[in-house]
């Protein structure tokens, strides 16, 4: 039997991150979940669900905002697991406040955990996939890093950010067999959409071509997509599932 594959989803028990880790799993990865030290009890809990359904996906520990830490994850992960062949870079988190409001704090938390871990956690995988001479790398996005959004300057450039760091890479590492590649979803309907004034949750969504808000399955599909092997020739792209939100070229 030819050992299954091994997937790391950061943010992988989050709602649109717990969906990718099914999605993975169900295509044949040996799927780890990584969380936040702080959510131990959230992990646990979504590990027992796993475990129930049978799904073939453990759970990891690491602060993607702290370089260090990602090395101890990924210690942790070679010792258990072996090597990384996909990486999902999807743990992500909002301040949102008008830059009138917002603070030092507010900006440096969100371009820490939501573009600066593409650097801590990726640094510890690439080099073991390009020796390999086979990788996925898939950065989660947002539509709103595409089109900006009002009380997102910090998520928003963040956000934009992700594809430039994909852009870059895609072409550091595409001879080695690694395709790097963006998912910017639009409005999906998580935890994160949720903390969103009703009302002001509900004039975005009825800026919707689609009508509604994504579920995390849509999203998960598409990075499933580019996890596949046959998905070679795709690098360096950034794939949009917005809901005709932001069309662009
Ligand atoms: N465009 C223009 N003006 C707007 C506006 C908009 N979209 N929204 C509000 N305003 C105006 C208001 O009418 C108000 O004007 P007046 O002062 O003249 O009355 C003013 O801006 C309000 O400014 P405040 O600083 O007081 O804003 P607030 O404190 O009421 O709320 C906010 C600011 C917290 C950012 C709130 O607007 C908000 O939560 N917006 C949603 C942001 C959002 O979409 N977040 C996405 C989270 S999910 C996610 O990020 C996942 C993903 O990838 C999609």
């Amino acid at each position: 039997m030819t050992k299954k594959m091994v997937a790391l989803v950061t943010g992988g028990i989050g709602g649109i991150g717990s969906s990718i880790c099914g999605e993975l799993a169900q295509k044949g990865f040996h799927v780890v979940a990584g969380y936040h030290p702080a959510e131990e009890a959230q992990a646990q809990a979504k590990l027992k669900e796993w475990q129930a359904a049978a799904a073939n996906i453990d759970i990891v520990s690491g602060d993607v905002a702290s370089f260090s830490s990602c090395t101890a994850m990924a210690k942790a992960i070679q010792q258990k697991h072996g090597a990384v062949q996909v990486l999902v870079n999807c743990a992500g988190i909002t301040r949102d406040k008008t830059l009138k409001k917002m603070t030092e704090d507010d900006w440096i938390s969100v371009l820490n955990v939501d573009l600066n871990s593409l650097f801590n956690v990726t640094k510890q995988f690439v080099d073991g996939m390009t020796d390999a001479g086979y990788g996925r790398v898939i950065n989660i996005s947002s539509v709103n890093g595409k089109k900006g959004q009002f009380g997102q300057t910090n998520y928003s450039a963040a956000k934009a950010g992700v594809h430039g760091f994909t852009m870059a890479l895609a072409q550091e590492v595409a001879r080695k067999g690694v395709t790097v590649n963006t998912v910017s979803p639009g409005y999906t309907e998580t935890l994160m959409t949720k903390a969103i004034p009703v009302d002001v949750s509900q004039q975005i969504v009825a800026q919707i071509p689609v009508g509604r808000m994504a579920q995390p399955e849509e999203i998960a599909y598409v990075v499933g997509f580019l996890a596949d092997k046959r998905a070679a020739y795709i690098t360096g792209v950034n794939i949009s599932a917005n809901g005709g939100l932001f069309i662009s070229f």
